[in-house]
């Protein structure tokens, strides 16, 4: 069995979500979806990070308990996966039980082998971004040179977890094990910061409550990104591993892949690889660190107040409209701007026009000219039209594996047009059924275009599932989200020509995937 641990960072509840959070999360989807489909055993995890100053600060202003706070705003962070069909796995909280304990084990564990130990902090605090700065890295002003707002001096009494002792042994890691950080690029920035020397991390605050206290000194509490990284043991069930129940944690950490914006980047290719040899774990396969959704060339937030509410494009256009664009628009890796010109091209031609009317005359053209029944093994098939699907079949987990998902989709939709384009050219409309030359013409065009609808349903299913449904509901084919089944990419072509050898009738009504819209 083939394992697959895939994760989004755990999201900030200081507020609701918005497309930037959206993006974390459908990427994931994507890589879980595929990942299951071909047969891999997949645990998805998300969640909400809901201890730190900024989650108390902004309780304050409400006027409100910060697990209220919590309890209400991790509600929104669940709708909005739900609309967009998010197949998690667990959706984890920080303050859910078994989350507090895994913190207070592997703090415990540090403290006692000497890798976390007591001492002074004295510098600076951004509380936006729950990050200790040095007084150098400062911007003019002694603002936080990420996002640029006042950082606060900081002297206390703090608990500091050894950086420097596995400084070494995260340059060899990083530099032996290609394709720990992607994309590549990303990989030198973190070299240069790990080489330009590690500072012992201070992991504990006094100066104010809402955390996991350390165990044994109420005093402190944890400092939010120890607490935050370790969701991803809890999930894989850490507390029960060490208990020795739990067989599939190893497998698991193994195939880890965590799903991260650039800007938290540090925090998980330097401090959580060196949490995990400190508590004798290896650190996960894969890093990606994925770029920011842009607003007129400022990154989406909610500080700027450029943001973009999910929830309003999914009403208005539905989830896989918002997830094709998310992931069609930007390479993976590079920024990109969120504007209504490129969604409404996107949506018109690529969903409305390429593919959506590509599957409408399709089962109509199956309904006028053959009762609505794909013909069977009698009647032939393009050859040159099906080799292309095969070509896409081919390498189709490595490129998964890079996260090439804008590549794909474009050889998705090329595909798609090579199909239209096939159609248009052979015109069925033209040939004269009652011919017996013309009628097989027409029953081999009929059935090459069913079949290959079939293979693009396949490609589209892990970034589109809900139309992906819809093309199998209007097939009268299995989901590719039934409970059990899998369909690797090297066996997706035998497995198509089983199932089109004897025909079959199509549903009697299909909906419309993709209305036209106006955009304003
Ligand atoms: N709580 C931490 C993560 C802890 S993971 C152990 C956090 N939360 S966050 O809510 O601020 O951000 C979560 C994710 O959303 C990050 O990966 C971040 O990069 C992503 N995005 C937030 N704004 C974004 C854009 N405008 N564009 C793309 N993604 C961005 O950090």
């Amino acid at each position: 069995m083939k394992y697959f641990y895939v994760t989004t960072p755990i999201y900030y509840v200081n507020d609701k979500p918005h497309v930037g959070h959206a993006y974390s999360t459908v990427i994931a989807d994507c890589a879980a979806r595929f990942k299951r489909l071909s047969g891999y055993k997949v645990f998805f995890q998300t969640g909400t990070d809901e201890h730190g100053l900024k989650i108390e600060k902004e309780a304050d202003a409400r006027g409100i308990a910060p697990k209220e706070l919590a309890d209400s705003m991790h509600i929104k962070f669940k709708e909005l996966f739900s609309d967009l069909n998010i197949s998690y796995d667990r959706f984890i909280r920080t303050t859910d039980a078994d989350h507090v304990q895994t913190v207070r084990t592997a703090f415990e564990k540090l403290l006692k082998n000497g890798d976390i130990y007591l001492s002074e902090y004295e510098g600076w605090y951004c509380t936006p971004c729950e990050t200790f700065l040095t007084e150098k890295s400062l911007s003019e002003g002694g603002k936080c040179p990420q996002c640029g707002r006042p950082a606060s001096k900081v002297k206390e009494e703090s608990y500091f977890l050894k950086l420097d002792k596995y400084e070494k042994k995260l340059l060899d890691f990083i530099e032996n094990n290609s394709g720990f950080i992607k994309p590549e690029f990303r990989k030198n920035e973190v070299l240069s910061f790990v080489k330009e020397g590690l500072k012992n991390l201070s992991i504990s605050r006094t100066s104010f409550k809402w955390g996991i206290p350390v165990p044994g000194d109420d005093n402190h509490v944890i400092y939010v990104w120890f607490d935050a990284l370790l969701n991803y043991l809890t999930g894989l069930g850490h507390e029960t591993y060490l208990e020795g129940r739990n067989p599939d944690f190893e497998r698991f950490l193994e195939s880890t892949n965590h799903i991260v914006g650039k800007d938290i980047l540090k925090f998980h290719a330097v401090y959580w690889p060196i949490m995990l040899f400190a508590l004798g774990l290896r650190p996960p396969k894969t890093i990606l660190a994925h770029g920011w959704w842009l607003m007129d060339g400022a990154k989406m937030s909610k500080s700027l107040g450029n943001v973009i509410d999910p929830k309003v494009i999914v009403e208005k256009f539905g989830a896989d409209a918002l997830r094709y664009f998310l992931l069609s628009e930007i390479t993976i890796g590079l920024d990109g701007d969120f504007n209504t010109g490129s969604f409404t091209v996107r949506y018109n031609s690529g969903l409305a026009n390429d593919l959506g009317n590509l599957v409408s005359r399709t089962a109509a053209m199956l309904r006028k000219y053959a009762d609505g029944k794909i013909p069977g093994k009698n009647a032939g098939e393009d050859a040159a039209v099906l080799n292309e699907a095969l070509v896409l079949l081919n390498g189709l987990g490595e490129r998964y594996d890079r996260y090439d998902f804008a590549k794909i989709l474009e050889d998705i939709f090329r595909f798609i047009n090579i199909l239209n384009k096939y159609i248009n050219d052979s015109a069925p409309w033209k040939l004269n059924i009652n011919e017996p030359e013309d009628r097989s013409n027409l029953f081999k065009i009929l059935k090459t275009a069913a079949v290959s609808i079939y293979y693009i349903s396949y490609f589209i299913y892990p970034f589109m599932p809900e139309t992906s449904g819809k093309i199998n509901n209007m097939l009268n084919i299995k989901p590719f989200d039934l409970p059990g089944f899998s369909l690797d990419p090297g066996d997706a072509a035998d497995y198509c020509e089983k199932l089109f050898k004897n025909g079959f009738s199509i549903a009697e009504k299909s909906e419309i995937l993709f209305p036209r819209i106006k955009f304003e």
